[in-house]
């Protein structure tokens, strides 16, 4: 199939560590790319986007806090308004607020579900439309191999994350005839702040689980986002799949 558009791509969370792996591995396959970021992230946001460019890579950026559904509204019109529809959409946005459930406060748990599982409605409800009316659309959710197998200290996340897989494949029913392709990728773990944040001790405990027998790369992650986003990846939907070292196997 011949494009005749550059494709815009959307990544939410696009200044984190697997984030901003995304963002150069789709510019890298010709896209456009907008990094998505917390509003409360502008001056952050800002900064990454110059050092970006120093690399070489020309990101936009797209403010919006993806747990409200208002602001998603309001994020993905502004994408519109200043770049263009939006083609392909990468669900990357996530918090952890770890905690063994008897001290969990509601306020850790809503606050994971809804950064990580409403984000993902709340943003791929403003961008469906456009792509079922124009045919072609490529939607990645980043969930966890912590949502397949569930984690100790991560009642709250395991959730959100199994949840993102329910809602990729419900989707992909939704839209597979109208050349919308929707797949969820699971990283295991892999070396960002997210990770930085755990106890050292933890950190290592899990590592030593791991086949590969150690941490995994955005690069990575980012490496098989772009291939389920590829023009040639029309009959891949509603798919898992896992890049996680090996600390998790099924099929
Ligand atoms: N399995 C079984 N028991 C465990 C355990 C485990 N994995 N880890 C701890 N315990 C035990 C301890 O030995 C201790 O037992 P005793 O009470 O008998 O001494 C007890 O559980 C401690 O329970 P607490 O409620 O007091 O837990 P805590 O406050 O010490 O720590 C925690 C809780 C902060 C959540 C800690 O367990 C932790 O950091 N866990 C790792 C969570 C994790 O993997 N996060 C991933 C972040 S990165 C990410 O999420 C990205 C991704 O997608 C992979």
């Amino acid at each position: 199939m011949s494009i005749d558009h550059q494709r815009i791509a959307l990544v939410t969370g696009g200044i984190g560590g697997i984030g901003t792996a995304i963002c150069k591995e789709l510019a890298a396959r010709g896209m456009r790319v907008v990094a998505g970021h917390h509003p409360d992230e502008a001056s952050q946001a800002r900064a990454w986007q110059e050092r970006q460019r120093g690399e070489g890579h020309d990101f936009e950026l797209a403010a919006g806090d993806v747990a409200s559904f208002e602001a998603a509204v309001a994020m993905v019109r502004d994408v519109g308004s200043r770049i263009g529809p939006v083609d392909v959409l990468v669900n990357c946005a996530g918090i952890t607020r770890d905690k063994t459930l008897r001290k969990m406060e509601p306020e850790q748990w809503q606050a994971v579900l809804r950064v990580n599982l409403d984000s993902v409605y709340n943003v791929t409800r403003q961008v469906i439309d456009g792509m079922l009316e124009r045919g072609w659309g490529r939607i990645v959710n980043i969930a966890s191999v912590n949502g397949q197998k569930g984690q100790f200290g991560q009642t709250n996340y395991s959730a959100a994350k199994a949840g993102m897989h329910g809602f990729t494949m419900a989707l992909a029913q939704e839209t597979a005839r109208k050349g919308v392709t929707v797949n969820t990728v699971s990283p295991g773990y892999i070396a960002t702040e997210m990770t930085d944040a755990m106890a050292e001790d933890v950190r290592k405990q899990i590592v030593a689980q791991i086949p590969i027998a150690r941490m995994g790369t955005p690069e990575e992650v980012a490496y098989l986002v772009g291939v389920l986003v590829d023009e040639r990846a029309g009959y891949i939907t509603g798919a898992n799949y896992e890049v996680n070292g090996g600390l998790f196997m099924s099929f």
